[in-house]
């Protein structure tokens, strides 16, 4: 590596809440035992990852929602203690096949079945899914506004949503939104140009990025199609992972977490040994070359 190193801290803030920079998601937890659930939430505490995210849609089949929650909620109901050492975000408003309800109700009836699911008395940090064009901001945001006074949740932020879309519903809110979930990942690297991070630097939001590894499309066990994309991120990845000791996995986490916006990387993996070896992105030494490398490789043209 030529030049100085990019700086990744380990842990860092989510509204009032310390998290660490990995954090884990749920969305393939359903289908788990309890007992497997708890190992792999284990795993994520013991490298730092405190963040578990879910939603009400995770799981969503022929019971309906919440597969995902439920395991979680049988988690948490397993080990009285572990709710209060994790940081507890779910989400809210995708309604099959609406596709999304966002009304104010049903934003309210989710929060509840959730939190029944879950076995908790609060959200800590609860999302709108994705937008529901049919739902004014106001409509949102008063729904919101309900579930913090009556500490149904602590925090409120956004998933899916545009930075404009985002900027409208903090203006209908008289207390600040902690966050926003967007993909991003060498293979999504929209936000980056769409003003998604920028609004996140603007109004402090945690960024928590969703399938960061391109749902496994950056790890080695992906075969990609000569030419493609992902092909040009590989290359630089292994390269780089090569260098470093690393898996390109680490090194594709690391670039995600290199960027000065506020970011927090949600692995999704369900295999223990693969959630702790997560922790080798913080060996990860990306040079300003490195960083930039793997993002015109990403776009297919070097930069302006
Ligand atoms: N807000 C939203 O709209 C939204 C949408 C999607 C996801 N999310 C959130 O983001 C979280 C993460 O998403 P994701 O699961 O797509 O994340 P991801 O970490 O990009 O991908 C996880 C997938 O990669 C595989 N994988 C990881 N490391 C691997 C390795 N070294 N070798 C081979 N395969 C590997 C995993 O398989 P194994 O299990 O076999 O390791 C799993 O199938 C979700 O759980 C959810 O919380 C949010």
């Amino acid at each position: 590596m030529t030049g100085d190193a990019l700086q990744i801290a380990k842990t860092t803030q989510i509204g009032p809440f310390d998290t660490g920079r990995l954090a884990y998601g749920c969305w393939r937890f359903a289908g788990s035992t309890a007992a497997e659930a708890a190992q792999k939430v284990h795993a994520a505490l013991e490298i730092g990852a405190n963040l578990v995210d879910t939603a009400a849609i995770y799981g969503f089949g022929a019971e309906g929602f919440g597969a995902a929650e439920e395991v979680l909620g049988a988690v948490y109901r397993a080990e009285k203690d572990l709710r209060a050492r994790t940081v507890l975000v779910t989400k809210a408003g995708i309604h099959p096949p609406v596709p999304y309800d966002s009304r104010a109700s049903n934003l309210i009836a989710s929060c509840e079945g959730s939190l029944a699911r879950l076995g908790a008395d609060t959200i800590d940090v609860f999302l709108i899914h994705r937008p529901d064009l049919l739902a004014s901001f106001e409509e949102v945001a008063d729904a919101l506004t309900h579930l913090r006074q009556t500490g149904k949740i602590r925090e409120a932020g956004v998933s899916n949503f545009t930075h404009t879309q985002i900027r409208a519903l903090q203006s209908k809110l008289d207390f600040p939104l902690v966050a926003s979930q967007p993909e991003f990942s060498p293979l999504a690297i929209d936000p980056l140009e769409d003003g998604t991070l920028d609004i996140a630097q603007e109004l402090n939001l945690a960024v928590m990025a969703w399938s960061p590894l391109g749902g496994g499309r950056l790890t080695a066990a992906h075969q990609p199609e000569a030419g493609t994309q992902e092909a040009r991120v590989l290359t630089v990845l292994e390269g780089i992972a090569t260098r470093e000791s690393v898996g390109v996995d680490h090194v594709a986490l690391a670039w995600v977490l290199a960027h000065p916006s506020n970011l927090i990387a949600l692995i999704g993996t369900q295999n223990v040994a693969r959630i702790k070896d997560s922790a080798k992105v913080f060996d990860v030494r990306l040079s300003r070359q490195d960083w930039y490398d793997v993002l015109i490789a990403a776009r297919g043209k070097t930069m302006p």
